[in-house]
């Protein structure tokens, strides 16, 4: 171990890890990557019907924005119904005190388990010292795990985390965090300061598992970074030996990703369109002029491709301000019959 802090460090017994819904996953299990302004309760009711993974995460929500004046804003991304479940609830923040409160909040709000965010490199937030700074600052890391655990005794906690802030730390950092005894550790396979820029590096997630392994401990290994479909999933399990594979920026590519049988693109475009229909329709169900429209326009490329004039409706669909609009343009359509627009892929501009 060569983590500057590390040595410094005395731990009580490990506990047996994995605790509750975890323990009960099939191996490989999939995970529904959190992702801000997309995994919210609408997005995640819609994959849990579509086709679901094993496990759901709300968007990240900041402790210590919980117990601000700007509270009812960030307790929506705590939304949640009992289709999404099991879903854990994503916390990030500084002190320990708000993490801990923050923490008892999601077990009294019937939460599935506390998850950290300790990899996010968004500038303004690591800048806090939040997120992926906690790479480079064990201590407050720790402290923050301990906090969510006295906060929540009742739910596991797990840490989604990088290989590294600039260089990689995979070992010392790893090693780190296995000692504190979390019930299940996600490991992207990038650098904080790599953001998406570079593949994901599985050899070093699979020396995680070894760690894990050597140490004698039960936390569970995710792995993630740039899986795409089930059989990859199946593939890193096999390759890399980790217990479950979290999938992100595939479901803009499948939405129906984690589904068996099921491919986005072979989907007649009736089941597409409906698809985007019922996400518009729950989107203002839930949050009305609460989240704004171009949040919901972000999903327009996720559902209007693979086939004939996809790019021009979904072009023509940019333009359009709210619901009412969207609806009529999508009443008014119908498909090419000519080849001028061929079938485009999310890639398409
Ligand atoms: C739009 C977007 C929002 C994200 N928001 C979060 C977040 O709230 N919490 C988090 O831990 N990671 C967040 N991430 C990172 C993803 O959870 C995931 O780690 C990353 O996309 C790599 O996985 P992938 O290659 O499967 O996409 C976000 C990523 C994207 C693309």
């Amino acid at each position: 171990m060569n983590h500057p802090n590390t040595e410094s460090l005395c731990f009580g017994p490990i506990e047996h890890a994995p605790r509750g819904f975890w323990r009960d996953l099939p191996r490989p299990f999939h995970v529904l990557a959190p992702m801000e302004d997309v995994t919210d309760t609408v997005f995640r009711r819609l994959i849990a019907r579509w086709g679901r993974p094993h496990v759901f995460v709300t968007e990240f929500t900041s402790a210590e924005g919980l117990f601000s004046a700007g509270r009812s804003r960030v307790i929506s991304r705590l939304l949640y119904t009992e289709e999404e479940r099991p879903l854990v609830a994503q916390l990030w923040g500084k002190d320990p005190n708000a993490i801990f409160r923050a923490a008892q909040e999601v077990q009294r709000l019937g939460f599935d388990g506390v998850d950290l965010n300790m990899g996010c490199p968004v500038e303004k937030i690591v800048h806090k010292g939040c997120c992926s700074a906690l790479i480079e600052n064990p201590m407050l890391a720790r402290e923050q795990i301990l906090a969510a655990r006295e906060g929540a005794p009742a739910l596991p906690i797990s840490v989604k985390t990088r290989l590294g802030f600039r260089d990689k730390r995979t070992e010392s950092w790893a090693t780190f965090l296995l000692e504190t005894g979390i019930d299940v550790l996600t490991m992207h396979g990038r650098l904080a300061k790599d953001m998406s820029k570079y593949p994901a590096d599985w050899d070093e997630i699979a020396k995680v598992v070894e760690l894990r392994d050597q140490m004698g401990v039960s936390t569970l290994i995710i792995g993630n970074g740039d899986v795409l479909s089930l059989e990859e999933v199946h593939q890193k399990h096999q390759q890399h030996g980790v217990d479950g594979v979290m999938i992100g920026r595939g479901i803009f590519q499948d939405p129906v990703v984690f589904h068996p049988q099921r491919n986005y693109n072979d989907l007649p475009l009736e089941e597409k369109l409906r698809m985007l229909r019922d996400h518009i329709t729950l989107y203002f169900e839930v949050w009305g002029p609460k989240r704004p429209f171009k949040i919901m326009k972000k999903f327009l490329k996720v559902y209007l491709q693979g086939f004939r004039g996809a790019h021009t409706l979904r072009m023509a669909a940019m333009e359009c301000e709210d619901t009412t609009t969207l609806f009529a343009l999508l009443d008014q359509w119908t498909p090419p019959t000519h080849d001028e627009d061929p079938p485009s892929s999310p890639n398409s501009p």
